[in-house]
Parts: structure tokens; sequence; C-alpha cells
């Protein structure tokens, strides 16, 4: 004990965080038994958000008398399910239990990993996650990568690298040239993070030049050149093209080797955003659909997209790791002294954020308890499972497919004949809006070229076939419905 006792009282208590933990751990497994059996719960407990901020309204902070107990079983009766075999919607994923147990440690443990000295454990797990992925993506020596936390993020880090590289004067330290205007070619499906960096580096509207998709949604790189054509007789400069591998409301791969001889050619900055649909690197049976990866000068990977690890997990790789140091060049002597500026175990000095949470700690643990053989299945499964579900709704006069799905995310709707445009997307709005308030399940939407879509990323590892055509009789009994109320 300490001779100076401090005044406040302590707040941690061992005896009540274990006692409290084993209620925890065994509420969280009843609740994870119920949701995964798909049991009779709302997916989403619809709430008004007003009345919900009313729910969990109180007098005073610190006074509260609700036990642990009874607090976390309220947070769960209001949360969406993620585990449930009917949550279908986003790409936000249902993290395997051991990820979760081993985030529940870091939480506790709180080492920052910003330098090595504060969460020495992260940098030793991050490393190697970092080579695995590299020698996945098949990156000659010298590659390197970093956390950040998501994808949003991992992008800016990418596409600032972009920037500092492919200009040919310091832009970090000296700003953006007016004449010279860097601007970056991004699909038209891409992402919307990817465009709103290039706003929140300052570069304007106007340095995001958008390339047209074909059909199925894919980058039409035919028209690279002419697209840089154009931008330089407007006296812009492409410094970079950003390729989706997938993109996000059709999941469409864009032709990385198409992307990579266009930068090659040009000594543009290759960067692909696989955010989602990067989890193919695992898959023996789908890793085609990013032929040319290992050509990119940077990549980004959500693990808590397709590799199932509580948001937010995102890897940015980088194909020159020297690189990624160039990209800030920032002066913090209370945390790198000159000689460690260069090292890769301080990530600080390479991301946007300081301070972050264990990500690769919790990204180790999904390799080392699941790894390849597990990845290599769910994975297959996922994309298979998809397109069982495009062949159902081919098959169905009343269903129309937006695309032939490449991977586990599909456009979908019903589509009846001798209704117009309007009429049909406000009836696929309104039938998304009942499932989701009615707690079937989880589905989302998407417009595309003026249609509304319902759209599904199946990646829950528990979703059956059988789910899928529960959702398919849904969507058509509530279309039908739609229609009788048009009448
Ligand atoms: C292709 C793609 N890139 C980037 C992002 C953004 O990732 P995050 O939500 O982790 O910031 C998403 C999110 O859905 C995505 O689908």
């Amino acid at each position: 004990m300490s001779k100076t006792q401090s005044k406040i009282p302590v707040p941690f208590n061992p005896d009540d965080f274990r006692k409290e933990g084993h209620i925890l751990v065994d509420t969280l497994s009843d609740y994870l038994e119920d949701a995964l059996s798909g049991k009779e719960m709302p997916v989403l407990p619809w709430n008004d958000p007003d009345q919900l901020a009313e729910y969990f309204s109180f007098d005073s902070f610190g006074c509260e008398k609700e036990s642990m107990d009874h607090f976390i079983k309220r947070i769960i009766e209001n949360s969406i399910h993620i585990h449930h075999p009917h949550y279908i919607g986003h790409q936000v994923t249902s993290p395997l239990p051991a990820t979760a147990l081993v985030q529940f440690c870091t939480t506790l443990l709180n080492n920052g990993a910003a330098i090595y000295e504060m969460g020495p454990v992260n940098m030793a797990m991050e490393k190697n996650v970092v080579n695995w992925f590299g020698s996945a993506i098949g990156y000659p020596k010298g590659f390197d990568g970093i956390f950040t936390h998501g994808g949003t993020a991992g992008n800016l880090t990418a596409m600032l690298a972009a920037r500092q590289v492919k200009t040919d004067y310091n832009i970090w330290e000296d700003g953006v040239k007016e004449k010279e205007r860097p601007c970056y070619l991004i699909s038209e499906q891409a992402h919307y993070s990817l465009g709103r960096n290039v706003k929140i580096m300052g570069l304007g509207n106007k340095s995001v030049i958008r390339v047209p998709v074909d059909k199925c949604f894919r980058m039409r790189t035919d028209l690279l050149e002419m697209l840089k054509k154009e931008a330089e007789q407007e006296g812009k400069r492409i410094i970079s093209v950003v390729a989706s591998s997938c993109s996000t409301a059709t999941g469409t791969y864009d032709d990385l080797n198409a992307v990579a001889d266009f930068c090659e050619k040009y000594d543009l900055w290759m960067h692909v955003d696989g955010a989602h649909g990067m989890g193919v690197l695992f898959s023996d049976k789908y890793k085609y659909r990013v032929n040319g990866i290992e050509r990119a000068d940077s990549v980004v990977i959500d693990f808590h997209k397709m590799l199932l690890v509580p948001a937010l997990n995102t890897l940015v790789m980088f194909k020159n790791g020297e690189r990624s140091y160039e990209t800030f060049a920032q002066k913090a002597s209370y945390l790198f002294q000159k000689s460690q500026k260069n090292v890769w175990y301080n990530s600080a000095t390479r991301t946007i954020e300081c301070t972050k949470s264990a990500l690769g700690i919790i990204a180790y643990s999904a390799l080392k308890y699941y790894g390849n053989d597990y990845y290599n299945q769910y994975i297959d499964s996922r994309y298979d499972l998809t397109s069982i579900f495009a062949r159902l709704v081919r098959n169905n006069s009343q269903l129309e497919l937006a695309t032939e799905p490449e991977s586990n995310i599909i456009c979908f709707r019903f589509a009846p004949e001798g209704f117009d445009v309007t009429k049909v997307n406000q009836i696929n709005s309104n039938i998304r809006d009942r499932i989701i308030k009615e707690g079937s399940f989880y589905i989302v939407q998407a417009e595309l070229n003026g249609k509304i879509w319902l759209r599904l990323t199946i990646i829950n590892p528990v979703t059956s076939e059988d789910d899928l055509k529960d959702l398919m009789n849904r969507v058509l009994t509530l279309g039908q419905e739609g229609i009788r109320k048009m009448d």
C-alpha cells in the first residue's frame, strides 16, 4: 500500500468485477444461443429514436441503482441482433466469440497502440498479421501495413500516401499548389468514403473524377485514358486510380489487372478498396476475383466485415512499406525520438489516429483461432449461397435481379409488370420498411440507376437457404399487398 492514501474512492473492486463478469458472460452466452437459433425475436426491435432516448434518460449521473445485469439486458433487448440468421443487411458482421472475448481483455488492459511502449503485444501481433497478409496478397519483400479504426480511415491513409508520393513537391508541408490540382479516378460505384476523403483532404469535389460503370456496375477501365486526357486539358493532374474489391452496393469486383496496367503506364498510385471483398484471399475458389492485387500500391481490408471481428478493425497494406512513412511528417518529440522515426513498431507515425485500440491483437486472434481453413469455407459458403439466392430470384417472374452477384452482396426487387418506376420504387421502399419494422428480417435498400433495390449482405455464417426462401416469400406477400393498395 502506498504511504499516502488516495483521497478519492477507488473505483476498482476485483471481487465485483469477477462477480459481474461471470454474470455478463452467462447473459451473453444465453443471448448468443437465442440469437443464433433464430428464435422468435425481432431482428431489430424497432423503436422511435426519441422514445428510445427517453427510455435511457436518467436524472442524475452516478446515482443509478440498477444492477449491471439488468442494465446489460436492457442494452441487449433494444439492440439490433447481428447474430440472428435473419440479419442480412449491412456489412457489419457477427463477431466470432473468441474475438469478442479477447477484446474484452484488451479493453481492460487498454494498451493504446500508438507506440510500442504503450502496446507492445499489439505491435508484435500486428507485425505478424501484416506479414501474413503481405504474402497472401503476393507482395514482394519490403511491404508493410498498419491498422486503423475502419475502412474510411484506412482509405484516407492510403489516399494521403498516394498524394504525398505522386506529387512532385511536398504537399504535406506546403499544401496544394493552386495551379496543379491532384486528382483521383474513382468509380461511380465506389464507397462514398473515397470521394469524401478527397474532400477531407481539402482538394474539393473537382479532384474526384468519376469513372462510369458498365451494366454489371464494374469500373469502365476502357475509359481511363480518355478521362485522364480530359482532366489534363483542364489543368488537372491524375495521381491515382482507386479500384473496388468489391463495391458496396452490388458487391462487384473491378478488373485489377486493367487498373494496374493503366497505373503502371502513367506512374500513378493504385489503391484498392478491399474493405468488404478482400476476404477472398482466403478462398481457393474465389481468390481469382482479385487477380492483380499484388500490383496495387495500397490495399484496405476490413476485418470487421468478412473476417468476422468486432468493429472497427481495418488493415492498410503498402506494397512499398517505406512509402507509409512519408504520409504524415509529424513532429512529436515527446513520442518519437529522432532515431526512432522510421520504425515499424511506432504505428502513430503512419496513421491519422494517435491512440488506437489493440486492433492487431483482435485480428491476430481471429487468424489464430479460425484461420485459413475456416475463412476458406466461410467465404465460399456465403458467396455460393448468394448465387443460389440469385437463381431463386431469376426463376421468379415477379422478382428482378440488379446484376449477377460476384460476392455475398445482392440487389433484387419486387418488379410487377405494368407499373411505372416511381410506383415500383415506392412498393419496394414500403416492403423494406415493413420488414424491418416488423422485425422479421433486417435488410437494406440501394438506389441504382434511379431504381430502388432490396439489398442483402449474406454475411452471417448461420443464414441458410431456407432463411432466404422465407425472406423471398415475405417480399412477394408484401409486394402483392403493395399492389392492392395502389389499386
Ligand atoms: C467498399 C467499402 N469501403 C469502405 C467502407 C467504409 O468502411 P468503414 O465503415 O469501416 O469506415 C465500406 C463500408 O461499408 C465499404 O463497403
